[in-house]
């Protein structure tokens, strides 16, 4: 079964395997779209995730979705294709494909109640104290239309300063278009957004983190991106940032109607990956002292079109 999704800036596809009106698997797969931003550095890799349920593994059902991949890499003119998993399942099918692994991260919670806000506090003080020149904005939404022109630029930056590990990859272009459509989208989904930043006195933006919230899952605040330039690191701005964000968070989620602002939920927790909330020990994030759990690790496997375009062929056809 075939499924039609129209993106504006990413060409998507979506496969179902469907048994006895039980959907046994999925496929989907992103490929930037001509003309996008950043299609000239990211035109040639496709990503693409598939899972089948428990009970109908090692029955070929994932094999059979290769020559799909294969023909949606040929059209596209995709020469590498990136998939991930969480599962030891998904890295043995993807060696056995013959992918080499080149990212690794981990997926961070941090449960809610147990945050220390008093240190939060600490960190909102000694920014602002370590930090005299820099001005803190805080956002309790998308940022401003009119801010997007200059803003767009600059979260870019921030955002190619990422680790990839030995992951080939295209730039990260966001432009106010494209920003503008991520708001819409997060809009439909009833997403609450929360942006903090500072700004240096020339002007330029250092520090960057931004959460969200949404009435579908009110126990959980995810947060996304945290960016500090490099220029500004190991002034406590990314600590800065994050505790002023998570205090703004916790005061305004509708969960938490009636509490005094600035107090956890009971239940509520945050989570996120590598690129935020870590463990301690990794640089550029601060850690959440005993409070943050890692998750097992999901590894990111990519294989060229070019090199495995025969063993893709072959194990597509074994039965
Ligand atoms: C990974 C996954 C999609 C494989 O689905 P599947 O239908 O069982 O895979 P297939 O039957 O087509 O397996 C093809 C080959 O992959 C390898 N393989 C698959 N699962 C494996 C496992 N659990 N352990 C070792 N090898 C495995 C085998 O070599 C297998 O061939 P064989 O059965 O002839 O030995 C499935 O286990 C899954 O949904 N896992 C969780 C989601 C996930 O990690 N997805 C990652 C893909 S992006």
């Amino acid at each position: 079964m075939r499924i039609l999704s129209d993106q504006k800036f990413e060409i998507n596809h979506a496969f179902e395997v469907v048994h006895d009106d039980d959907m046994v698997s999925w496929f989907r797969s992103a490929v930037t779209k001509p003309g996008a931003p950043g299609y000239d550095t990211n035109r040639y890799f496709l990503w693409c995730t598939f899972s089948v349920l428990a009970p109908y593994r090692r029955r070929g059902i994932a094999r059979s979705h290769l020559p799909v991949l294969l023909e949606l890499m040929d059209r596209d003119g995709c020469r590498t294709v990136t998939m991930e998993s969480e599962e030891e399942s998904g890295h043995a099918f993807m060696r056995w494909l013959g992918a080499e692994k080149k990212l690794e991260g981990a997926e961070n919670r941090l449960h809610i109640p147990d945050v220390d806000w008093a240190m939060m506090q600490r960190w909102i003080d000694e920014g602002a104290k370590g930090s005299p020149e820099t001005n803190l904005e805080v956002y309790d939404d998308h940022i401003p239309d009119a801010l997007l022109e200059e803003f767009a630029p600059q979260l870019s930056a921030l955002l190619n300063t990422m680790p990839w590990d030995d992951l080939d990859h295209g730039d990260i272009v966001e432009t106010p278009e494209f920003l503008r459509h991520e708001y819409e989208r997060m809009d439909l989904a009833g997403q609450r957004h929360h942006t903090v930043l500072t700004r240096e006195p020339n002007g330029v933006i250092s520090g960057i983190t931004d959460m969200n919230w949404a009435p579908h899952r009110p126990k959980i605040l995810e947060q996304m991106f945290t960016g500090v330039r490099p220029d500004s690191r190991g002034r406590g701005i990314g600590k800065w940032i994050k505790a002023t964000c998570s205090t703004a968070c916790t005061g305004s989620t509708p969960t938490r109607s009636g509490s005094r602002p600035g107090t956890p939920t009971p239940t509520g927790r945050c989570w996120r990956s590598t690129r935020g909330w870590a463990s301690s020990g990794t640089a550029g994030a601060p850690s959440i002292r005993s409070a943050a759990t890692s998750w097992p690790s999901g590894w990111r496997f990519w294989s060229k079109r070019s090199v495995r375009a025969a063993r893709f062929a072959r194990a597509a056809s074994r039965r």
